[in-house]
């Protein structure tokens, strides 16, 4: 059970234990909205504070920091900092997660002055995004308690705002949902998520959700369907592997746009018989984000109503050492027939999702984009808070930097230089595996993965370092965090606003 977000009058809000205050800063001094009330319970609130007063109260202008005023019978008011007022949608998150770390776990009013804020909708998904992101906990779970986004104007905000800010807690709320559940997913312990209960638990999610279908796959079919990559990787595990194929079709028969997603999912990876050194293998559960954020990412369209068709793809597998496990040297033939030589077992996501995107090239998608923890490489690069991205376009490339900004998930555009081509040249397949050693290991992963677009406009994204988090930080928990999932919705959502205006 996670707290429950919703829209809210005063009245009610100033009946919850704690009320949230947004303070924003202009040269150190703190400026409360014209439209909060003057006194909250037993506190009187200023319309500005004095810098020496924020100071020494760790009330400052970086956004998420407070300071609160206790009350002991009454209501406590959080003074929550959303630093300099540029409106930016991140101070909102960070706001939001700091409202719920004032108020302990106990329900809590955010008051919101509209007045100033051009993007209402977007700004209430952000609070409410960054409030229910933050609850996330694998362990414990969270109690049931009320987030009330309180709508403030003078004296009331108008009907259109109102119901902008409405229509933002709700999908603020969807987001949240979404992107916890691929969380709990992928924290979940490897033995009790192999691919098999992977498949079932998003099998069981979309189900749920207007207008998606969704396929498991077992191993029949896959061998049916000459998914080589796949299978090679499976062999290695006693756990059966599996592969999602849903789609979300909004509209049957329209013409909308349509986008394939494609996400690795690895629930395990050991690094097969090239096994992996066993502190590396501490966080290797983390190796199936790619399909979990995909599937979230569905699960998301769906119900926020987007109007696009999505086919994602998901293969899920182990990569374990066993006696049938794939050898350095192996030859692996994927959907399209390309062979590929295995020259390092623990480079298998490429292996797995060269069939996901023969999969996907097939379903004749607009842009293919896919997911996946893949290289170390790509934390070396750019660790543990930014996430990489290649695409073939630029305009696919600008469209999802655009939706890496609005989400505040940070992706840095990396290069597809052909010339490293040579790096993955083998002599016994197609390609090999494996790049050259020491040497731009992102770049050769993604030149392998390009290899099975076929052309079609192709994004890529390797979030090796960003999937999980070491420390708790503003609206991030510790642990998975489902990464790049907000940022494909924001894309997603661009994708089909565009097509809706041309
Ligand atoms: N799942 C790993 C990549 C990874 C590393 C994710 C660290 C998260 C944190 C991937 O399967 C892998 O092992 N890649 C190898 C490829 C190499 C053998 C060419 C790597 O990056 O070391
Ligand atoms: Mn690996
Ligand atoms: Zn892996």
């Amino acid at each position: 059970m996670s707290p429950i977000a919703r829209i809210s009058t005063l009245a009610d809000g100033l009946a919850l234990p704690t009320v949230v205050v947004p303070v924003t800063f202009e040269d150190g001094v703190g400026l409360i909205d014209g439209s909060v009330p003057g006194t909250i319970g037993e506190h009187e609130l200023p319309r500005t504070l004095t810098k020496e007063w924020c100071a020494q109260r760790g009330l400052l202008s970086e956004p998420g920091s407070a300071t609160v005023l206790r009350s002991v019978f009454g209501t406590s008011v959080a003074l929550v900092s959303l630093g300099v007022n540029d409106g930016a949608l991140e101070s909102y998150r960070l706001a939001g997660a700091c409202a719920v770390r004032c108020a302990n776990d106990a329900s809590v009013a955010f008051l919101v002055p509209t007045e100033e804020i051009e993007r209402p909708r977007e700004v209430a998904q952000a609070l409410v995004e960054g409030a229910l992101l933050s609850t996330y906990r694998y362990k414990g779970g969270s109690t049931e308690w009320n987030f009330d986004v309180v709508a403030l104007g003078t004296p009331l905000p108008s009907v259109a705002v109102h119901d902008a800010v409405s229509e933002g807690v709700a999908r603020g709320a969807v987001v949240a949902d979404a992107v916890n559940w691929a969380k709990r997913l992928i924290d979940a312990p490897p033995a009790s998520m192999p691919p098999r209960e992977l498949a079932r638990e998003v099998a069981d999610r979309l189900e749920g959700e207007s207008f998606v279908r969704v396929e498991v796959w077992t191993e029949p079919k896959i061998k049916d369907e000459r998914l080589g990559g796949l299978l090679g990787v499976g062999e290695g595990s006693a756990q059966p592997t599996r592969l999602v194929y849903a789609v979300y079709d909004p509209q049957p028969g329209a013409s909308l746009p349509h986008v394939a997603l494609v996400g690795k999912g690895v629930t395990f990876d050991s690094g097969g018989l090239s096994l992996k050194p066993p502190a590396s293998q501490e966080t290797m559960k983390t190796d199936m984000t790619g399909a979990a954020v995909v599937m979230a990412a569905v699960s998301m369209a769906s119900q926020l109503e987007l109007a696009l068709r999505i086919t994602a793809i998901a293969p899920m597998t182990e990569n374990l050492p066993s006696d049938k496990a794939l050898k350095p040297g192996d030859v692996l033939t994927i959907r399209n027939g390309m062979t590929i030589e295995v020259l390092n077992t623990d480079a298998e996501g490429r292996l797995i999702l060269a069939d996901g995107l023969c999969l996907a090239v097939e379903a004749r998608p607009d842009a293919i984009v896919d997911v996946a923890t893949l290289t170390g490489a790509q934390r070396v690069a750019l660790g543990d808070e930014i996430g990489a991205f290649f695409a073939t376009t630029d305009q696919l490339g600008e469209r999802l930097a655009a939706a890496s900004a609005l989400s505040g998930e940070s992706l840095w555009r990396m290069p597809l230089h052909a010339a490293y081509e040579t790096h993955v040249e083998s002599d016994v397949a197609d390609m090999k595996n494996t790049g050259k050693a020491g040497s731009a290991g992102m770049i050769s992963a993604a030149l392998i993965l390009q290899r099975f677009t076929d052309g079609c406009p192709w994004v890529h994204l390797d979030i090796a370092g960003p999937a999980r988090s070491d420390v708790s930080r503003g609206y991030t928990t510790k642990g998975a965090t489902a990464f790049s999932a907000r940022a494909i919705v924001a894309f997603l959502e661009a994708c089909a606003n565009d097509a809706a205006r041309s």
